[in-house]
């Protein structure tokens, strides 16, 4: 697979982004539709879908999709698709509108997109959760979410209006945009890689580890809503930047952010994730141990399993097993590497060094770079509340 070879999921690239014209024309006829009022969440949605980062969807999901992709793990033309991307709505909201209608999706008084409404349809949250999450235990973070929606689906083709502004603007490269860099760096071969959370030496080993055989590597965190725990959006962002300031060729590596929220959906997620990174051009997409898991909900390698459902995604998977430190290597290894007994080694236990970075402790040497230590010590409370 090389960046000739790499096409946008469903073959092109989709763009739902009103030019300034059309824009105009929309923005005149804006009066006298129905506002549905969006989250931030859902205004993020609009631009991944506009942006073509969702491709080849071009709207929220209709029933058919809905379904397909919850029983089948694909669109209802049969492309591999494992996350429902769908608008909830209230029953009183869906009182003012109906089908065949255009409505405006507003943000706290910003116009984010005009939807074509196609469907309005009931959905059962058990079924979602249980599809999506394999579990309906509500301490499921993504369960969780899944119980607050609203009762009612919009189905439809959206046209952006207004981007929301994000305070990461720099880091912000919609597909055609990082597609375009990695040609610019001249990279025939690009390695995506997902993550929620700052960098360990095991996510430093796993980047590199992919990097010997890719040209690129593409660092694409998720900036979003995640669960209280989880480390905050602008630190991860500090964190990488020191990483990759001290740590990383600059000609080989590039940062630029996903704007969603992480659903915790493990297996499911990680084909999700591989066909957005497709989307942004990579060729391959790395998913290492308990890939979007969260507890002990997925074996930690499902999401190495759930490819083998897929010969059609057309991006590469590399998958690594769990990595340690082994002190009798004095090095990362893994159980496919290492031959040491339990006692040798020391787990990237996200536990420990949050522990440590709580009470203002630098994580030792072989756990995290110090470099990276001090852009996370930097803020008071690194954490989602
Ligand atoms: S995730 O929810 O985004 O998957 P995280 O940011 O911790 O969580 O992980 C990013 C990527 O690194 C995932 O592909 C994950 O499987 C991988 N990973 C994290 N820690 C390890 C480890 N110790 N060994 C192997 N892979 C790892």
């Amino acid at each position: 697979m090389n960046i000739n070879q790499i096409k946008p999921h469903g073959g092109k690239l989709i763009n739902r982004i009103l030019d300034q014209e059309e824009k105009q024309k929309v923005l005149e006829q804006i009066p006298g539709m129905t506002n549905i009022s969006i989250s931030l969440d859902r205004a993020k949605e609009l631009e991944n879908i506009a942006s073509g980062l969702f491709s080849p969807l071009e709207g929220f999901m209709g029933e058919d999709d809905y379904l397909n992709v919850l029983e089948l793990k694909r669109l209802s033309n049969g492309l591999p698709w494992t996350i429902p991307i769908v608008l909830d709505i209230s029953g009183e909201d869906a009182g003012r509108i109906s089908t065949g209608e255009d409505v405006v999706l507003d943000h706290h008084g910003v116009a984010v997109a005009i939807l074509h409404i196609e469907e309005i349809y009931g959905f059962d949250t058990e079924i979602h959760s249980q599809n999506v999450f394999g579990t309906n235990d509500a301490t499921h973070p993504g369960v969780a979410l899944t119980n607050d929606m609203n009762e009612l689906l919009l189905g439809g083709t959206i046209d952006l209006i207004n981007e929301i502004e994000t305070p990461y603007s720099d880091y912000a490269l919609k597909p055609a945009q990082t597609r375009a860099l990695f040609r610019e760096k001249g990279w025939n071969t690009i390695a995506g890689f997902q993550t929620r959370n700052v960098p360990h030496l095991g996510h430093e080993y796993v980047q590199k580890s992919a990097l010997t055989i890719t040209d690129g590597l593409f660092i694409n965190p998720v900036i979003g809503k995640k669960k209280s725990g989880d480390f905050r959006d602008d630190v991860i962002l500090d964190s990488y930047a020191a990483l990759l300031d001290n740590y990383f060729p600059h000609d080989r590596a590039a940062m630029s952010i996903f704007q969603t929220e992480m659903r915790y959906a493990g297996p499911r997620e990680a084909i999700f994730h591989a066909i957005v990174r497709k989307n942004y051009g990579c060729t391959h997409f790395i998913v290492g141990r308990d890939h979007a898991g969260v507890g002990d909900y997925y074996h930690p390698f499902a999401a190495h399993e759930i490819f083998n459902e897929f010969d059609d995604l057309d991006i590469q998977p590399i998958f690594f097993r769990s990595f340690f430190y082994c002190k009798k290597c004095t090095s990362i290894a893994s159980d496919k590497t290492c031959p040491h007994s339990e006692k040798e080694i020391v787990n990237f236990s996200g536990t420990k060094m949050r522990d440590l970075l709580l009470s203002g402790q630098v994580p030792p040497p072989d756990l995290m770079r110090e470099e990276v230590a001090q852009a996370i010590l930097e803020y008071d409370n690194p954490f989602v509340e």
